[in-house]
C-alpha cells in the first residue's frame, strides 16, 4: 500500500508539473507585442527582462531537475533522518543571494538610464495631463493642443511632462518600455526616442475612479516630415463649416452648453472641462477610446454620454433635437 500511495504522489506532482508548464507557455505564446519596445530607454528595460527572465528560468531549471530527480531516485523509499549540510546550505543561501544582487545592481543602473535628462535641447516637449478620464496633450512650442491621441516623430528625443489635473493616473505604453504615475500638484517627466514608426496602444494603469478602464491612450509615431504635416495642420485654428447644415452645428455647438466646457480654436468655444475639439475630425476615437469616430457612434455619443460613460463630466442633453444632433454632428465631424 505504501509503495502505491508514493506512486500515486508522483504521479500527482508530474501533473501538477505538466499543468504549470502548460500554463507558463500557452501564457507566455499570445500577443507577445507590448513586449517588443519601440524607444531607445525601453531596449533596455527589455535587456533588464530578460536577464531577469534568463536567471530565473536558470534557476527553474536547477531546482525543478533536482526535484524530479529526486521524486524519481528516491520514490519507493522512506523518509529519513538527515544530519544538515553546512556546504548545501550555504550554496543555496549564497546563489540566490548573489544573482539577487546582480539583479540590483542593473536595476539601479537601468533606473538611472531611462530616468536621466535629453542631453540636447532639441527635444519636442509635450505636456500631458491626466483627467477622469481622458488624456490632454499640450505641444507649448507648436501651439497645439489636442487629446487622447499622442502624435510624435521618430528619431528625436521627446519629452513628457505628465501632470494631473484631479487624482492620480498612471501613464502606460507598453512599448514604450515603462510606466509613469500622474499626480496632482507634482510634474513627472518621461524621456525617450521612439525608434519605430507605428501606432501603440496604452492606457491609464492606476486606479482612477469608475470610468478608469477607459481612459486609452494612443501614441502615433510618424516620420518626421508626417510629424510636420500634422502639426502644421493642427496647430491652424478650427476650419471654417463648410455646408450650411455644418454652420448650423457651430451654432448649436455655442448655444447649448457644448462651448462651456470645450475649445476650439478661431471660435468663442473656450471651454477648458473637457477635450479640445479643434480638431475633433481627425481623431479615431471618442470619449477617451470608448467609441471610434464615426458619425453614428458620435450621434450615440450626443444623445446619451451618461449610458456610454456612467460618470463622466458630461452631461446628457436631452433638450437636443434631432435636427440639432445631425447638425453637430456635420460640424463636428466636420473638424479636421
Ligand atoms: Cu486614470 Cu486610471
Amino acid at each position: 500500500m505504501k509503495q502505491r500511495r508514493f506512486g500515486s504522489r508522483t504521479r500527482g506532482a508530474f501533473l501538477a508539473l505538466s499543468a504549470l508548464l502548460v500554463l507558463t507557455v500557452s501564457g507566455c505564446t499570445p500577443d507577445m507585442e507590448s513586449f517588443n519596445t519601440v524607444t531607445d530607454r525601453g531596449d533596455d528595460v527589455r535587456w533588464l527582462l530578460n536577464l531577469s527572465f534568463v536567471l530565473s528560468f536558470i534557476v527553474m531549471a536547477i531546482v525543478f531537475g533536482i526535484l524530479i530527480y529526486s521524486m524519481l531516485k528516491f520514490r519507493n523509499r522512506q523518509p529519513s533522518e538527515r544530519e544538515g549540510n553546512t556546504k548545501l546550505e550555504i550554496f543555496w543561501t549564497a546563489t540566490p543571494a548573489a544573482l539577487l544582487v546582480v539583479l540590483f545592481i542593473f536595476s539601479i543602473q537601468t533606473m538611472n538610464s531611462v530616468s536621466k535628462e535629453h542631453d540636447d535641447d532639441d527635444a519636442l516637449h509635450v505636456v500631458v495631463t491626466g483627467n477622469q478620464w481622458w488624456w490632454s496633450f499640450e505641444y507649448p512650442e507648436l501651439g497645439i493642443t489636442t487629446a487622447n491621441e499622442l502624435y510624435v516623430p521618430t528619431d528625436r528625443p521627446i519629452t513628457l511632462e505628465l501632470k494631473s489635473n484631479d487624482v492620480v493616473h498612471s501613464f502606460w505604453v507598453p512599448q514604450i518600455g515603462w510606466k509613469l504615475d500622474m499626480i496632482p500638484g507634482r510634474t513627472n517627466e518621461m524621456h525617450f526616442t521612439v525608434d519605430t514608426e507605428g501606432e501603440y496602444d496604452g492606457a491609464c494603469t492606476e486606479f482612477c475612479g469608475a470610468q478608469h478602464a477607459w481612459m486609452r491612450i494612443k501614441i502615433v509615431a510618424t516620420s518626421t516630415s508626417d510629424f510636420d504635416t500634422w502639426s502644421a495642420r493642427e496647430s491652424q485654428p478650427a476650419s471654417e463649416p463648410s455646408s450650411l447644415i455644418a454652420r448650423d452645428g457651430r451654432d448649436t455647438f455655442m448655444l447649448v452648453s457644448c462651448a462651456a466646457c470645450h475649445t476650439i480654436s478661431g471660435t468663442e468655444a473656450q471651454g477648458q472641462v473637457g477635450p479640445d475639439l479643434t480638431h475633433f475630425g481627425s481623431r479615431d476615437t471618442i470619449g477617451g477610446g470608448v467609441l471610434e469616430n464615426t458619425p453614428e457612434n458620435l450621434e450615440a455619443w450626443l444623445r446619451d454620454p451618461q449610458g456610454i460613460k456612467p460618470g463622466i463630466v458630461m452631461p446628457g442633453f436631452d433638450e437636443l433635437t434631432d435636427e440639432q444632433i445631425a447638425a453637430l454632428i456635420a460640424y463636428l465631424e466636420g473638424l479636421h
